[in-house]
């Protein structure tokens, strides 16, 4: 999908924030792994969700999808191998190799796609799902995972910081009847699967990073969860505001983005927040200095939305990307479109400037997707933006709301 968008328009008004990308596709998966049906409240309409509903329902789960309201009935849930395109599209979708190893023992995969935001290997969840006592392979793009014979209990040391092997690890020892995971990493989305699989019955303990869990007897029953608010979609629309106009993003956790409020309170920016909601009004910030880190560090979704943030500072802001390998494209963009940009390696240093020439982008990724949404708004005339899908697996309705707010946007 492409679409068109005026450089001209001032934004204002209020947007709710949404269900959390990223906790809702583990949710999902792990909704499998109830014993009775599940509700969840606060789903986000994206496609990344709709994807995993297309293959819940290939597993032949029940999923009714009203409002933001889902309700799954895994009833009649059956082993089957995961070889549909929806695989290679998600990224989450690896979350079903660590579920599907807690109920079958097995899990035949196309080996998950996403964004090309990197290399992003799995290499950590496959040594994880080995120290659980599986065995796997790849050929033709499939990869297999089963089991010689599954320890009674592990203890395992995940071998680097990841958000998804954590999670992928969690959910495949549920096979076992005890074990103990060091080193993992739970960002509030992490935490929100975690209360939901306690609330399913299953005895799990995090205490300073270790994730302990015990056999337990799960009860027939309807679990009843709301997802947490996205604080990358909620920061998206706050810097809409700092840039454009003004928004207040209610429903938001401010808890969860301590780190990148703070970078924009001593920057100067006309932001305030309560624990529930951020007003942000156009404004001029001193240059800023953003490094990405694991969690509670500067999170890497939000570097590219930052990056065209870093145009309305005075001075010279430095960003460095140290999560992924392929996430600084935004800043040849706006390079393009007449800022000054030294790109170098995974560093942009960025002068701020408000003359952006418009011009037509491509959006390689979901949040450089987001990042030109923010590029072209800032423009003098109009631009047209390809591959817009990309921001539709992780925002939901931002075309409306975006019109609701004034911004002048039309699909191709
Ligand atoms: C998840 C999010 C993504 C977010 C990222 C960091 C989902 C579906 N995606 O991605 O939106 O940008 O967290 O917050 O929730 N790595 C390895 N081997 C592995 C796993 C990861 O080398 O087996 C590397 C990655 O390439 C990356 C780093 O570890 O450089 C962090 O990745 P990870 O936290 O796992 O992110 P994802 O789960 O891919």
């Amino acid at each position: 999908m492409d679409i068109k968008v005026s450089g001209g328009s001032i934004i204002k008004g209020t947007v709710f924030c949404s269900g959390a990308k990223n906790a809702v596709i583990p949710l999902l998966c792990a909704s499998l792994l109830s014993k009775g049906k599940v509700m969840l409240r606060n789903v986000p309409r994206i496609s990344d969700v709709f994807d995993i509903c297309h293959i819940l329902r290939y597993l032949d789960c029940k999923v009714v999808f009203k409002g933001h309201t889902m309700l799954i009935d895994n009833t009649n849930l059956k082993y089957k191998p995961l070889f549909l395109e929806e695989c290679q599209k998600i990224r989450g979708s690896y979350y079903f190799i660590g579920v599907f190893l807690a109920l079958f023992s097995k899990c035949e995969i196309l080996l998950p796609g996403g964004c090309k935001i990197g290399s992003r290997p799995i290499d950590v969840h496959l040594q994880a799902f080995e120290d659980l006592g599986f065995k796997y392979f790849i050929e033709d793009n499939i990869l297999t995972v089963y089991k010689i014979k599954v320890n009674e209990e592990a203890s395992l040391v995940l071998t680097k910081k990841s958000v998804g092997a954590s999670i992928n690890a969690i959910f495949a020892g549920l096979r076992l009847n005890h074990y103990e995971i060091k080193n993992g990493l739970y960002e509030p989305e992490g935490l929100d699967v975690i209360h939901f699989l306690q609330k399913l019955g299953y005895h799990l303990t995090l205490n300073n990073e270790v994730i302990r869990y015990e056999k337990s007897k799960l009860d027939f029953k309807l679990t009843k969860h709301t997802v947490i608010p996205d604080r990358m979609e909620a920061m998206t629309y706050a810097i809409l505001g700092l840039l454009k106009g003004e928004v207040t993003v209610k429903r938001v956790n401010t808890n969860d983005l301590t780190c990148p409020l703070k970078i924009l309170k001593d920057a100067g920016y006309q932001i305030s927040y309560t624990e529930t909601e951020i007003y942000a009004k156009k404004s001029y910030g001193k240059e800023m200095h953003i490094i990405t880190d694991v969690y509670p560090g500067f999170p890497t979704d939000l570097q590219s939305v930052f990056g065209v943030l870093s145009l309305n500072t005075i001075g010279k802001s430095k960003i460095e990307e140290t999560v992924f390998e392929k996430r600084m494209q935004i800043y040849y963009d706006m390079r393009d479109s007449g800022a000054q940009c030294e790109i170098s390696g995974n560093q942009a240093i960025v002068t701020g400037t408000n003359k952006i020439h418009s011009k037509n982008y491509n959006a390689c990724d979901l949040r450089h997707g987001a990042a030109l949404l923010l590029l072209a708004l800032l423009g003098d005339k109009e631009s047209i933006i390809t591959n817009f899908d990309y921001v539709l697996r992780g925002y939901d309705d931002i075309i409306n709301r975006l019109k609701a707010l004034g911004g002048k946007i039309t699909i191709i």
